[in-house]
């Protein structure tokens, strides 16, 4: 399902601008997924022609038959990456590389068409430069949202032979707005996300669409977010709804759960890489729930947080399930969490070195 012909992304701008006045207003505080930018980068593929008419152009309302596969059988993957506006006013990405990976790899489970993963880098990119001016200043960063849905107007059940693939890229603050003090996640002990063989380490809609109820059931109990349980046995942590979440050890480990059912985070990952700098040894294994009440209860568990591009490092603080609430520590964000933290931004938005060369600047002329 691959092209192995290199996929371009002209730049059309568009005729009708927003006003920098107008874009000024709207950068000044733009929430979490709200403000949209002027450009989609857009790709179309149909199994005849593999990946054409791409470029770098006008964000407008999609035009898709009733009968579109997407709107019936959520044949749908999706990505989540943020432009940083550096020091010296460049942007750079981070490890964009990955992202392209992982929607490969989605795109394979979901029987989509795959994009060349340079191609990705190469659409988000000319996105980002066509739409360097949307680029707020720190705290906030430029939400990328790349997607590919299957486009073809079929109401047979089979891969789709048509699909489209676009960016499109929202000026961002805060996941969790005012919540610094740290999340409260409510266990799920019915309703699961994800099950061996299925979707779950796939970055598809259809995960988030089945999370959903459980997150609702979330909010009706005064918390920020859903922690998942697996499905088979309802009693190993997987992941929260829009996260990874990791754990602090009284005798130095960050614990997490190991990959399979859950989504293979970028912020995940990068942050396994850099506990070792944080007198930290990472372990990724199987977390019962009883292990999470018990080590809270008597302190073997000293910190919690979740990891996501949108979340980026969030304490956890609190849990509470039908049989019953407990805190994470002093139901304060913990040091080792804040340190990670603040390193992680620091790489991010270019004010430390980067030895790892997490940071991908994108040329801006
Ligand atoms: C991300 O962190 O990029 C996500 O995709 C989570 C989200 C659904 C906001």
């Amino acid at each position: 399902m691959t092209t192995s012909a290199p996929v371009a992304f002209p730049h059309v701008p568009t005729p009708h601008p927003t006003p920098d006045a107008q874009r000024a207003g709207l950068l000044a505080d733009p929430g979490f997924g709200r403000v949209f930018t002027d450009h989609v980068a857009s790709a179309t593929w149909t199994a005849e022609l593999g990946w054409h008419d791409t470029g770098v152009r006008a964000s407008e309302p999609l035009s898709l038959h009733p009968a579109a596969a997407v709107l019936h059988y959520a044949q749908e993957i999706f990505e989540g990456l943020k432009a940083y506006r550096q020091p010296d006013g460049s942007v750079a990405l981070f490890r964009p590389a990955l992202n392209a990976a992982r929607f490969a790899r989605s795109a394979r489970r979901l029987a989509l068409p795959e994009l060349p993963e340079q191609a990705f880098v190469d659409a988000v990119a000319g996105l980002v430069r066509a739409d360097a001016a949307w680029v707020p200043e720190p705290p906030a960063s430029l939400y990328l949202r790349p997607f590919t849905v299957a486009t073809e107007a079929f109401l047979g059940v089979r891969a789709a032979e048509e699909a489209r693939f676009l960016v499109t890229a929202s000026p961002a603050g805060p996941l969790f707005a005012g919540r610094d003090a740290g999340l409260t996640l409510w266990i799920s002990e019915e309703l699961s996300r994800a099950a061996p063989g299925g979707t779950g380490d796939a970055k598809c809609g259809g995960n988030y669409a089945a999370g959903l109820a459980a997150q609702s059931l979330a909010r009706a109990h005064d918390c920020d977010q859903v922690l998942f349980l697996d499905a088979r046995e309802h009693r190993w942590l997987e992941e929260s709804g829009t996260m990874n979440v990791l754990l602090v050890t009284a005798d130095g480990e960050l614990v997490t759960p190991p990959l399979g059912t859950i989504l293979d985070g970028v912020t995940r990952r990068s942050v396994l890489e850099l506990v070792a700098d944080h007198g930290l040894t990472a372990v990724e294994r199987p977390v019962s729930v009883e292990e999470l009440r018990a080590g809270c209860a008597d302190g073997s568990i000293t910190e919690v947080f979740a990891t996501g591009t949108a979340a980026v490092i969030s304490p956890i603080v609190a849990f509470r399930s039908a049989t019953g609430a407990f805190t994470v520590g002093a139901g304060t964000p913990g040091p080792h969490t804040l340190a990670l933290r603040t390193e992680l931004l620091d790489i991010q938005f270019g004010r430390v070195p980067d030895p790892r060369g997490w940071r991908v600047p994108v040329a801006l002329t």
